[in-house]
């Protein structure tokens, strides 16, 4: 018995031993293939949105030329700008989203006080005076180092109007240049990016998916390419969420030297009906919203191999043209101006998202967040002078090392994080290498409470040194906010222990880590 008694406690022991060692056993396990990288990222993936909505041009970008208490260029307010060369935002989706097409766009250029004004249908049913328009928002691109991408009105527009826009802001010569240079801009801009129409299937015209196919083959015939190098990128309004559908019609419809790309819009909303509030929201709820998430990387999968079906080369590029979590808008502000908070939770949405189109960059060619500033999941929150750079941003400028990187396959076995029974992987990742040579490899752990060690295999790699920067806060709910704007912000990472080709990471409970090996 005493016996017994004496190996039960030797199990016992060695068990406890095997626990105490458990900080520094790893739950999940991650395998890098650092020789197998074919697929390079697409800077354009980190791309973002601006919609003539709410306070998302007017207030957010734009405070106008007389504006003496915000320091700005042309009426475009210089910290908005400063924030997003920092990120190296590579791509401004203009003028919507829904509001696209309702737009005219002759109706922006000109004196300003000639320009007429329009109402908003979309957004509040405010006066619109057209005082920001074409050669205000390439302005602005061109303050910030971004590529301009326009979204031409098909719903309400016709294809001389926005054949006649291709032409005013890229001709070199004939009567578009002309109009242009006596509006005072000599050059042509050169823009690339072109969307036509926008949520065909909905705020843009409420069309069959066969109606508008024909439909885009008139408007792409009549948009000219021959000024821009290496021509336009043209891209098919897409499917709503998981419509695949609508891409099999847009692939098998539409002849792909019409067509450079085609979009999709997907949104993290727990319920549209009830969205709930942006800060105030329990686990059950952001457990919801990270589901909502993820959900992405089956919806880029399945709208991708629909189109490897009907383009096995790869010539159609997959732009995910809005994405982001969308809740009430904040208590006291217009409903209709979606302005909402920005938690660690969005950081979260942020991650995992730009995780999956990293990891699927073969297809994914460019994306952009939904919306810039004060709108939706934004970038940056304005009011009046002061502005915040939500954890959201911060995700942007920890991830830009991905910009240009070859991606680097890896295979995750994750850890669960289980709420009321249901379970999602608690680990997301993706990770390239820069032209350089550097390696980075960007971590999510969505887990709300528990951190997660991660053991990473680094295989054929060589590595001598690494450093690491991270994103977490004490709650999932902590945001900036105008009174504590450096409330969430990222910091050096160290909790992480390399030796050979074994890299051991302990990331904290909701957080969003990026290391970069040499
Ligand atoms: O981003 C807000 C709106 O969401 C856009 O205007 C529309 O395209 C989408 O439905």
């Amino acid at each position: 018995m005493k016996l017994a008694n004496a190996a039960a406690t030797g199990i016992l022991l060695a068990v406890l031993l095997t626990l105490a060692q458990f900080g520094t056993r790893a739950q999940s396990r991650i395998v890098i293939n650092a020789d197998l990288g074919r697929d390079t990222i697409s800077r354009y993936i980190y791309g973002s949105f601006s919609e003539h909505l709410g306070r998302c041009i007017y207030d957010g970008f734009y405070v106008g030329e007389g504006n003496k208490k915000i320091p700005n260029t042309r009426g475009i307010r210089s910290d908005i700008v400063e924030a997003f060369k920092q990120i190296k935002l590579p791509l401004l989706r203009w003028p919507g989203g829904c509001f696209a097409d309702t737009y005219h766009w002759k109706d922006g250029i000109g004196p300003k006080d000639t320009r007429p004004s329009m109402v908003n249908i979309w957004w509040g049913g405010v006066t619109e005076d057209n005082s920001f328009g074409t050669h205000e928002f390439l302005d602005l691109c061109e303050q910030i180092g971004a590529d301009p991408y326009f979204a031409g009105n098909v719903g309400s527009g016709t294809v001389e109007e926005l054949a006649q826009w291709v032409q005013y802001v890229n001709a070199a010569s004939g009567p578009m240049a002309s109009l242009r240079s006596v509006n005072g801009r000599e050059a042509p801009w050169k823009v690339r990016f072109w969307g036509v129409g926008n949520e065909t299937w909905g705020c843009g015209g409420n069309m069959t998916a066969e109606f508008y196919a024909n439909q885009y083959r008139r408007y792409a015939t009549f948009m000219t390419a021959s000024w821009v190098p290496g021509g336009l990128y043209r891209v098919a309004s897409g499917a709503n969420s998981d419509d695949y559908h609508w891409t099999e019609v847009m692939m098998r419809d539409i002849p792909h030297g019409l067509m450079e790309g085609v979009s999709l819009h997907h949104y993290s909303v727990i319920d549209w009906n009830r969205k709930g509030s942006a800060t105030d929201f329990d686990e059950q709820q952001y457990f919801t919203t990270m589901q909502r998430a993820m959900f992405m990387d089956e919806l880029v999968s399945k709208h991708s191999a629909i189109m490897d079906t009907y383009d096995p080369k790869g010539s159609v590029g997959l732009v995910v043209d809005e994405w982001g979590g969308w809740y009430d808008a904040e208590p006291g502000t217009n409903p209709a101006f979606l302005f909402q908070q920005n938690t660690m939770r969005d950081a979260m949405i942020a991650g995992l998202t730009l995780n999956i189109f990293n990891n699927h960059c073969s297809r994914v060619r460019a994306a952009a967040v939904a919306q810039a500033v004060n709108v939706l999941q934004a970038l940056a929150l304005t009011d009046g002078e002061k502005l915040v750079l939500t954890p959201t941003y911060w995700v942007f400028d920890l991830y830009k090392v991905h910009h240009e990187a070859l991606l680097l396959p890896l295979r995750v076995q994750s850890a669960q994080y289980t709420v009321a029974g249901s379970s999602l992987p608690a680990i997301s990742a993706s990770a390239s290498r820069a032209k350089e040579g550097t390696v980075h490899i960007s971590l999510v752990n969505i887990d709300a409470s528990r951190a997660q060690e991660v053991r990473i295999d680094l295989g054929k790699l060589r590595v001598s040194s690494a450093a690491g920067r991270a994103l977490f806060s004490k709650t999932i709910q902590d945001c900036n906010t105008f009174a504590d704007p450096n409330h969430v912000k990222p910091v050096e990472f160290k909790d992480f222990q390399l030796s050979g080709r074994d890299l051991r990471v302990k990331l904290p409970p909701g957080s969003v880590v990026v290391l970069s090996l040499r």
